[in-house]
């Protein structure tokens, strides 16, 4: 047999992969042809469309799943904007930021300062008061004449940060137009998160959504559509097999069909027939892909655990009956173990709750005859993964000798 180094760096200096380009499967790659997107396109388009005649378009608010083309839809259009306005010379800017990448306040407003063209010595990273940014871009838009699009993805990170911090700069970014003489600032805010008006301002609700679309779920026929042009020029030829295109859409389209996770899966898949050196991906491989996937979710929810909820899942796996209160018994006795004060029973029946919520154990009630009844949970994971997960937390120290 060959020696397994040489057959692999033989086959990567042969270029024998069946991924002929991987960029194509990466999630930032913007496709030629967006399917079943056209209405969204349009009423997107439609309604940005008025700041090319330089006048204010409305504020507007897409929503819908993770994976339904929300950031591929605006930055497909903020795209083509920003093209005519480049030929054209007007003073228009579209300004593209994503809360979920800013810790702070603070950043998001710079970032929209930078792209307007403000450097670090008009506008500094630190050291200024949030509502004196705002106000040095405000005077900007004013003096200039601009004509602003800022486009906020992911707002629910920044509505939670601003509702956690008292601060009212969604109501003011919304408002900005009753404080410009010249020029406007219109807002897109793009949430996945359709629970994000429950902690919003009623008045920022109100002007935020003058428009709103909404992005339907994918159906796993149309995610099969979008995979397979993928495919077609991501992968050489015929190295796909049906079975494991029609699962990737399946297992990525059971849920609420997210075309992320689909492309995400195929890839994943590839690379595991690649490192085989196989020349097909059969549906094998999507399934291991599929797990690999799942497995490091659950990981990185279980280390994020706080310490007591980490401490329950270990009750549960000692437990020998997995009843609440055999559970709640040698929860108390880890905490002892650890030099903790416990949580009170009600608090622990709570966790448990939400770890099943999760997916993580489940529960049922089982009848205890005289004795009333009980809720036994059992673990829909391996010890092992567990375990993993809470020694490459932060509480692995304190956790050591229990794990
Ligand atoms: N209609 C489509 N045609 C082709 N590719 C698509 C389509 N919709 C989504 N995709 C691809 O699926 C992935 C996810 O799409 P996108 O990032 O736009 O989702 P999203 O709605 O913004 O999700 P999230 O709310 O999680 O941010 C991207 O790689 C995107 O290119
Ligand atoms: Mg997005």
């Amino acid at each position: 047999m060959s020696d397994p180094i040489d057959k692999i760096l033989d086959a990567v200096e042969a270029g024998e992969s069946i991924i002929k380009n991987r960029e194509i499967l990466k999630l930032d790659y913007i496709p030629k042809t967006i399917q079943y997107r056209d209405p969204e396109l349009e009423k997107v388009t439609q309604s940005l469309s008025p700041i090319l005649k330089q006048s204010r378009p409305s504020n507007l608010l897409l929503y819908g799943e993770p994976g339904t083309g929300k950031t591929l839809v605006i930055k497909k259009v903020i795209k083509k904007i920003k093209e005519k306005v480049i030929k054209s010379n007007f003073p228009i800017n579209v300004a593209y930021t994503n809360s979920k990448n800013e810790t702070a306040i603070y950043g998001l407003i710079v970032s929209l300062g930078r792209q307007l063209g403000f450097s670090e010595k008009e506008l500094p990273t630190t050291g200024l008061a949030i509502s004196e940014v705002f106000k040095r871009i405000l005077k900007k838009i004013n003096e200039e004449k601009l004509n602003i699009i800022f486009v906020i993805d992911e707002i629910d990170h920044l509505a939670k940060q601003a509702q956690k911090t008292g601060n009212d700069i969604l109501y003011q970014l919304t408002r900005a137009n009753e404080r410009l003489e010249q020029g406007s600032l219109t807002l897109v805010g793009i949430s996945n998160d359709l629970t994000f008006r429950d902690y919003l301002d009623p008045r920022v609700i109100s002007s935020l959504g003058e428009e709103e679309i909404v992005f339907t779920n994918y159906t796993p026929e149309q995610i099969t559509t979008i995979l397979k042009d993928r495919i077609k020029d991501a992968f050489i030829e015929n190295s796909v097999e049906k079975p494991a295109l029609d699962l990737c859409a399946g297992l990525a389209g059971g849920e609420h069909g997210d075309a992320r996770r689909a492309i995400d899966l195929l890839l994943k898949a590839g690379e595991i027939a690649d490192r085989r050196q196989l020349k097909k991906v059969t549906d094998k491989h999507v399934r291991e892909a599929y797990e690999n996937i799942e497995e490091r979710a659950v990981k990185t929810a279980l280390k994020a655990y706080p310490i007591h909820k980490k401490l329950i899942i270990l009750a549960i796996i000692r437990s020998k009956n997995f009843s609440t209160g055999e559970i709640y018994l040698i929860y108390k006795n880890l905490c002892k173990a650890i030099g903790r004060d416990e949580l009170s029973n009600r608090r622990i029946t709570q966790m448990l709750s939400n770890i099943e919520e999760f997916g993580i154990i489940s529960g049922r009630i089982v009848n205890q005859g005289s004795h009333g009844s009980t809720k036994k949970y059992e673990l829909k994971i391996t010890s092992e993964i567990i375990k993993k997960a809470f020694e490459e937390s932060k509480d692995s120290s304190t956790l050591k000798d229990i794990i």
